[in-house]
């Protein structure tokens, strides 16, 4: 949906859903691409179910912090991979164990996984072949990965996806249900003001992002915040 800067903006009512009741407008910012990224990763092409082994690579970021928990919340056992520096952070989203890619090669990581959701985009090819039985492309790292991996993918027979995330009132409606009962939590790291958007697309292009980071429509200097202190910010 284009216009995200914009302080009013038109959408059709077949992308919306309500936000539930004392949550923050703030918290529902965050949640619409990254999300519903997770979700459609997870469930629409990864087609996750209770009790499988799913491995979510960049766990800490916006689509990463999301996909961990709403694969706890669909009954997964998740590995999540991330930097040290994030593992209690991933950990406290309820993921049941962490490799950190700083520590252990995630390219000779010998796991087992029923799905595999690369949201960090480093994965190659032999890696989803090596430990999981199906697998979902959120991101990619560089266009020449992208075109190894699709090349890989158009002539082998693993079962990896590469898909496009679209909105659609039901996801919205699915992930706002998740928020509603507490299952996931959105994670704000920095709000900025619209006065500071150079500055927030920047700090967003280092993907180092952990959770999300949103703009509002507010005149305050950029600051950082615990997102417990957003549940009643009076949006
Ligand atoms: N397919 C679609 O429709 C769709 C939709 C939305 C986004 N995307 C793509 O999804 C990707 C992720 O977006 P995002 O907003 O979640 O980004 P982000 O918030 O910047 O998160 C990136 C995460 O990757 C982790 N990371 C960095 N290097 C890593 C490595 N070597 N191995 C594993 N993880 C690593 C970082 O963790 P640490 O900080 O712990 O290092 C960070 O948490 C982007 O490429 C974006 O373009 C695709």
């Amino acid at each position: 949906m284009g216009g995200a800067f914009a302080e009013y903006v038109k959408v059709p009512a077949t992308v919306c859903s309500k936000i539930p009741n004392n949550v923050s407008i703030v918290k529902m910012a965050s949640l619409p691409t990254a999300g519903l990224t997770a979700l459609q990763a997870l469930v629409t092409y990864g087609k996750i179910t209770s009790g499988e082994k799913v491995l979510i690579n960049g766990a800490s970021g916006g689509v990463g912090h999301f996909a961990v928990q709403i694969a706890k919340a669909y009954g997964a056992y998740v590995t999540a991979v991330c930097s040290s520096r994030n593992a209690d952070f991933v950990k406290s989203l309820g993921a049941d164990k962490v490799v950190a890619y700083d520590t252990e090669n995630i390219h000779q990581h010998n796991g087992s996984y029923d799905l595999i959701i690369d949201a960090n985009g480093n994965l190659t090819y032999a890696d989803y072949k090596r430990m999981g039985k199906r697998g979902v492309m959120i991101g990619f790292t560089t266009m020449g990965h992208m075109f190894s991996t699709l090349i890989n993918k158009l002539f082998g027979n693993f079962p990896l996806i590469q898909f496009t995330v679209e909105s659609n009132t039901n996801d919205m409606q699915t992930l706002a249900e998740l928020v509603a009962q507490g299952k996931v939590k959105p994670q704000i790291e920095k709000l900025f003001s619209y006065k500071e958007i150079p500055e927030a697309i920047s700090y967003i292009e280092a993907m180092r992002t952990k959770g999300k980071v949103v703009m509002q429509w507010i005149d305050d200097q950029n600051q950082t915040v615990s997102s417990n202190n957003l549940t009643n910010v009076p949006f």
